[in-house]
């Protein structure tokens, strides 16, 4: 029996290929929710758009500060994996959810496999940052995306026994997805908006939006690249910086703030975008996936594969430098190759488990 653990929407989203293929292989698994994330639309959304079971266990986190946060899912969690005794517990990414899911389990001796392991920002500022390095350090076995990943973590003395680069499962989830999306062109419509004639962005990195100056400098450089491009900026907001808006009472003229859109939505949008602006992890990884240029609103990125393909730049939160970064983007030739692997990074890591006599 293997446990699955998530709770916020990008977690949901990569996981999803792991899930569906332990139903495929009837491997016994069970799924638990720290409840992370809670609303309707950065949750509940995604099980229905990627038809995934309803998770066994919801331990109802919410939200708070990072140590109220991760203890309560380091308390719930224990008691799951107490009662269950899972025979390895996989967790995805670098979310306090991933830092307390996968301390509960070492600490209980049960084998932990981190699902994109060794990606590295270097700026330890940053509370994804802190909690990828544990969780690295306390997994048993490592699902490194790239070679680049697989190289930090053998840097940082981890064995190569424990280290397998199997591609990215943001790739499995886009090939399994991308076909069922274009169909849901409603989005499209919604928006008022044409293939190619649109600029989509996000933003909820805590570093950005918690800062009054950063925000302010983003909103300013959307709204300058809005006006320059004459096309429409639809900035679906997360809940985090809609709320951090309103606290600033910053102006949002010139952008289409709309609420945070499923996966099957949002997809299409990006696949439809002329150009993608973020801060997300999981957006940069897309927008090069899918052939979409990206300008990333801030001064590092732990997907240094995504620049070196020429799929994405770093911008900052300077609205001058956001807008030359726009330019820059938009005239790059799309050509560029994919380093997130093939589709079939879900099926590696269940064979990777398979071989260690876990499932
Ligand atoms: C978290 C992760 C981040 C990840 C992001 C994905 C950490 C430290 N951060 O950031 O790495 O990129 O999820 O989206 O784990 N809120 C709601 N409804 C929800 C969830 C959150 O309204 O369902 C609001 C609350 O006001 C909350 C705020 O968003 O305080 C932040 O939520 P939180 O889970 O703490 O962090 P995220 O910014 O979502
Ligand atoms: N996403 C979505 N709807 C939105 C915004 C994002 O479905 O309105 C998806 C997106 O396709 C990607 C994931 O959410 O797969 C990224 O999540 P997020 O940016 O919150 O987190 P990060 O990847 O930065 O951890």
């Amino acid at each position: 029996m293997i446990c699955l653990v998530l709770g916020t929407r990008p977690e949901i989203i990569k996981l999803s290929p792991l899930i569906r293929e332990c139903g495929r292989r009837q491997i016994p698994f069970f799924v638990l929710h720290t409840g992370q994330h809670y609303s309707y639309e950065m949750d509940r959304v995604f099980f229905e758009d990627l038809e995934l079971p309803a998770p066994e266990y919801n331990l109802d986190a919410g939200s708070g500060l990072h140590g109220e946060q991760t203890g309560k899912i380091l308390a719930g969690a224990e008691q799951v994996f107490f009662r269950h005794r899972p025979d390895a517990v996989l967790v995805q990414g670098d979310t306090n959810t991933v830092l307390a899911g996968a301390l509960a389990a070492a600490k209980l001796h049960i084998p932990v496999g981190h699902v994109e392991a060794g990606l590295r920002s270097f700026d330890r500022r940053m509370p994804e940052e802190i909690n990828r390095i544990v969780a690295d350090h306390v997994s048993d076995l490592l699902f490194a995306p790239t070679e680049t990943a697989a190289r930090y973590l053998r840097g940082e003395g981890i064995p190569e026994e424990k280290i397998f680069v199997t591609g990215n499962t943001v790739v499995d989830a886009v090939f399994q997805n991308l076909e069922i999306a274009q169909k849901k062109t409603g989005v499209m419509e919604r928006m008022e908006t044409r293939e190619g004639d649109f600029i989509l962005v996000t933003a909820h990195r805590a570093e950005n939006v918690d800062d009054r100056g950063r925000l302010a400098g983003i909103l300013e450089g959307l709204s300058a690249v809005g006006e320059e491009t004459g096309m429409q900026v639809i900035f679906p907001v997360h809940p985090r910086t809609a709320k951090m808006t309103r606290e600033f009472g910053l102006d949002t003229r010139g952008i289409r703030i709309v609420p945070p859109l499923g996966y099957l939505e949002f997809l299409l949008l990006e696949s439809k975008a002329a150009l993608i602006l973020t801060d997300s992890g999981g957006i940069q990884e897309e927008a090069c996936v899918l052939g979409v240029p990206c300008v990333t609103l801030r001064e590092n990125t732990e997907r240094p594969e995504t620049l070196k393909v020429g799929s994405n730049v770093l911008a900052g939160t300077d609205p001058m430098t956001i807008l030359e970064s726009a330019r820059e983007m938009r005239s790059r030739d799309r050509g560029w190759e994919n380093p997130y692997g093939d589709g079939h990074a879900g099926e590696r890591i269940l064979d990777a488990l398979a071989r260690r006599g876990l499932t």
